[in-house]
């Protein structure tokens, strides 16, 4: 390969992330080790099954999936760079539970399971609210980092402790104001 076949592989990468970071309004920006335990926490025990929306590189849905063997955890992403490198570290983890997805999570007609995390955008949490509100059963937990679905309401809110991001953790059923589960 030449120095410029090389350039020009580099050049179609970055202008792949960037049209796609341009399309969906989000950066494929990582969890840090240290976030995802925190909100690794929240999952409940007896969770089977978890799916990350815009699992970006991978990191969340890795980490779940390394700290809680017990669950399937499924990542689902557009963006097919962090979507190709997620997909080649989980082979190389070697984790039989974890699973990636290409897809617009928008569009996907798919049981998103007991627990959705997600990191997305503050522009894309009214999608994500409507998506989850028809396709996950009552009781299922939401933990959204950073972002608050509008109109919901949380049954806690947390000030993480790497960083100054806000973890906002809704369940089904009594997500919206007025309706118990
Ligand atoms: C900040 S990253 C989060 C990465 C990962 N969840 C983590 O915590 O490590 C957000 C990701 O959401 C993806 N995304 C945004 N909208 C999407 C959509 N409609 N369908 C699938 N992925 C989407 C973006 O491409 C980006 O990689």
């Amino acid at each position: 390969m030449t120095d410029l076949s090389v350039l020009a592989l580099v050049g179609v990468i970055l202008a792949l992330i960037l049209v796609y970071a341009i399309r969906l309004r989000a950066v494929p920006m990582p969890t840090s080790a240290k976030a995802a335990n925190e909100i690794i926490a929240y999952i409940p025990n007896d969770t089977r099954a978890v799916t990350d929306f815009g699992s970006g590189w991978g990191d969340m849905a890795l980490a779940i999936a390394r700290a809680r063997p017990d669950i399937k955890v499924t990542g689902i992403e557009l963006s097919p760079i962090p979507y190709a490198i997620s997909r080649m570290r989980s082979i190389l983890a070697a984790t039989p539970n974890l699973d990636f997805i290409r897809a617009d999570y928008r569009s996907l007609d798919r049981d998103p399971g007991d627990v959705v995390v997600c990191f997305v955008d503050p522009r894309a949490m009214e999608d994500i609210g409507d998506v989850l509100s028809q396709r996950m059963a009552s009781g299922g937990i939401v933990l959204s980092r950073a972002f608050a679905v509008p109109g919901w309401q949380a049954f806690g809110e947390v000030p993480m402790k790497t960083g100054n991001d806000r973890l906002y953790l809704y369940r089904i059923g009594s997500h919206k104001p007025g309706i118990v589960a």
